[in-house]
């Protein structure tokens, strides 16, 4: 299959995901191609099987490049098998109003770009104080002390669940 894994990042952790995901792909035998959605414009997206789209939530919202690029394509991606993973640190907890939150964006962004996934995933990201500016890291570092009391807020965590992530693309390339 050819796998087209398309990805919007701020700190990084996104790209971290989709070149973990683009690794598994091709170890299992499929022809993958990476791309940053910001350089995505003149993409020709009939050449591929399957699409594959991440991309973070920051304070409660996707990056511009990808709801551009969505937005721009709905109708193509819509003909075609495509999956969406979304980013975020919510995804690391358990409670049950802050997942709701995620739902809400998730079904906000559908319904302003048009574009229908056939599946959704939503995938805990990274605490990177080395990659924040400093009033970010103070506000992040707040978060993470009342989130994650274990944490040490002075160095970057990463909380994805690379063994999930693995078994959720080897259930859909199967
Ligand atoms: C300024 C800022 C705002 C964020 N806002 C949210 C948010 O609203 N909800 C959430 O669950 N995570 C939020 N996060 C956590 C990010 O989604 C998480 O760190 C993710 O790994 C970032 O992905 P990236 O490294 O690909 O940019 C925020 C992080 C930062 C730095």
């Amino acid at each position: 299959m050819k796998l087209l894994i398309g990805y919007a990042t701020k700190e990084g952790q996104t790209r971290t995901i989709a070149r973990f995901l683009a690794d598994r792909a091709v170890d299992e035998g499929h022809a993958v191609e990476l791309l940053a959605l910001r350089d995505a414009s003149e993409i020709g997206l009939e050449r591929f099987d399957a699409i594959l789209l991440a991309a973070p939530i920051h304070v409660g919202h996707y990056p511009k490049a990808l709801i551009k690029f969505v937005s721009d394509n709905a109708e193509k991606l819509n003909a075609l098998p495509t999956r969406f993973i979304s980013v975020s640190l919510v995804a690391a907890g358990h409670d049950a109003d802050d997942w709701r939150s995620l739902d809400h964006i998730l079904d906000d962004f559908r319904e302003a770009t048009g574009w229908q996934p056939k599946a959704c995933k939503h995938v805990a990201g990274a605490y990177m104080p080395s990659e924040y500016d400093i009033f970010t890291r103070l506000i992040m570092k707040r978060i993470i002390a009342a989130k994650d009391p274990d944490a040490d807020t002075g160095k970057d965590k990463e909380y994805t669940d690379w063994e999930d992530l693995g078994a959720w693309l080897d259930s859909w390339l199967d």
